[in-house]
């Protein structure tokens, strides 16, 4: 029997957890100033890739003494510089709840072939931090976005750490609180909470960091596009506009475009309170329906920007995991079909279920639109079973 389907359609079906989607005022004129065919290095581009990094503190609010560097390769070039250029001076302690986390301990293990000590959780949860020890060097991220769950705040950081904290900050930055006075390394793209480009990773160091930069060198040798100091010092370039290799002055106008208009929207507070809303949709259908939960257990852990739900309902619970994710997938499938929703099938190594974003560039209409068609999806797929 085909379901009825509901009326009402969201005007962007573009829910993907990056890239994300575009603000709403986003069109390729927003490019038209681009510094195309000039020199990066040129005033007009340097001015640019300046102009970034500090509109990037003011929205933010980083502290003035922490530096900012725009580098290559995305939210993965920047956390693998930090990774490379600062461990092994002291014990390694890694954090990972889901597969964005676990591969940055793959990394740190298999690669730079350190010892680490491993505090680990399942999909939907956290591990305990309260065990943490933050005498060594910690890396862990902020918002899992393959599992929907987050830290709740840095309250778990002692203030009088003597190792760093190394923070991989990507589906977090702009959507939620960052302590900065708790982050020696933070790492995020261009691409998610602003809809960004993807060429790029952005790179902030707190005085700690940077001395840890400045007097400690790595025993493995590290590829230019790594490098961040020269001759013991930190290269001060970096984090004036002046980049390690070439830059996308495309992307680099696309970010401007994406931090005026984050600006417009009340900076970082205006962001978080439209993701927190945005994500209030998701919990009021979670509560109307039974047959759905979010994968997250604690509600404080629960993003706001990537909403990972697991499907309850006792048919499906009852199937096992390759049919479950069969079922899953189905419903994003029939979404995407329909021209309703794109890309909300839950992460490749995830639990089976669906990943809504909720960052502050898909507008709450669009999700409020968007759950009626979750239900029509679900009880068309429920009656396929049969
Ligand atoms: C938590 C986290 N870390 C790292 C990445 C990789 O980001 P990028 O592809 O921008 O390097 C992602 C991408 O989704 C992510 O969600």
């Amino acid at each position: 029997m085909i379901k009825p389907r509901p009326d009402i359609r969201p005007n962007n079906p573009q829910f993907s957890s990056g890239p994300c989607t575009k603000p709403t005022t986003w069109s390729l004129d927003a490019l038209n100033d681009a510094a195309l065919g000039r020199s990066h290095r040129a005033a007009i581009g340097k001015d640019k890739l300046l102009g970034a990094i500090e509109t990037t503190r003011n929205i933010l609010n980083i502290p003035t003494d922490y530096k900012i560097g725009i580098v290559p390769a995305s939210d993965t070039g920047a956390v693998e510089m930090a990774l490379w250029s600062l461990l092994g001076a002291r014990g390694i302690e890694m954090l990972s709840w889901e597969s964005f986390g676990a591969g940055w301990v793959t990394d740190v293990v298999k690669q730079l072939k350190l010892d680490v000590t491993h505090h680990q959780a399942d999909y939907g949860q956290l591990p305990d931090l309260d065990a943490v020890n933050f005498d060594n060097d910690v890396v862990f991220t902020w918002n899992g976005t393959t599992s929907g769950v987050r830290v709740p705040n840095g309250d778990f950081i002692p203030a009088d750490r003597a190792g760093l904290t190394i923070c991989d900050a990507t589906s977090a930055a702009f959507a939620q609180d960052l302590a900065w006075d708790k982050l020696d390394v933070t790492t995020f793209s261009w691409q998610k909470v602003l809809g960004g480009e993807a060429a790029h990773g952005m790179l902030v160091l707190s005085p700690r960091a940077v001395e840890r930069l400045e007097s400690y060198t790595p025993a493995w040798p590290l590829p230019k596009i790594f490098r961040l100091t020269k001759g013991g010092k930190l290269i001060e370039g970096i984090f004036k506009g002046a980049t390690i290799n070439t830059p996308s002055m495309l992307a680099v106008e696309d970010y401007l475009f994406a931090l005026e208009w984050a600006k417009a929207q009340g900076d970082k507070d205006g962001l978080i309170a439209k993701a927190d809303a945005n994500m209030g949709v998701l919990a009021d259908f979670v509560s109307a329906n039974d047959w759905i939960d979010f994968l997250a257990e604690d509600p404080a852990t629960r993003s706001n920007t990537s909403v990972c739900l697991k499907i309850t309902d006792p048919r499906i619970a009852a199937l096992d995991t390759d049919a479950q994710a069969t079922f899953a997938k189905g419903i994003a499938g029939l979404l995407e079909q329909q021209g309703v929703a794109y890309d909300i099938g839950s992460y490749r190594d995830a639990p089976a279920g669906l990943r809504i974003w909720t960052g502050s560039t898909v507008e709450q209409a669009d999700l409020e639109a968007l759950t009626p068609w979750l239900i029509w999806a679900f009880e068309t797929q429920l009656t396929n079973l049969s």
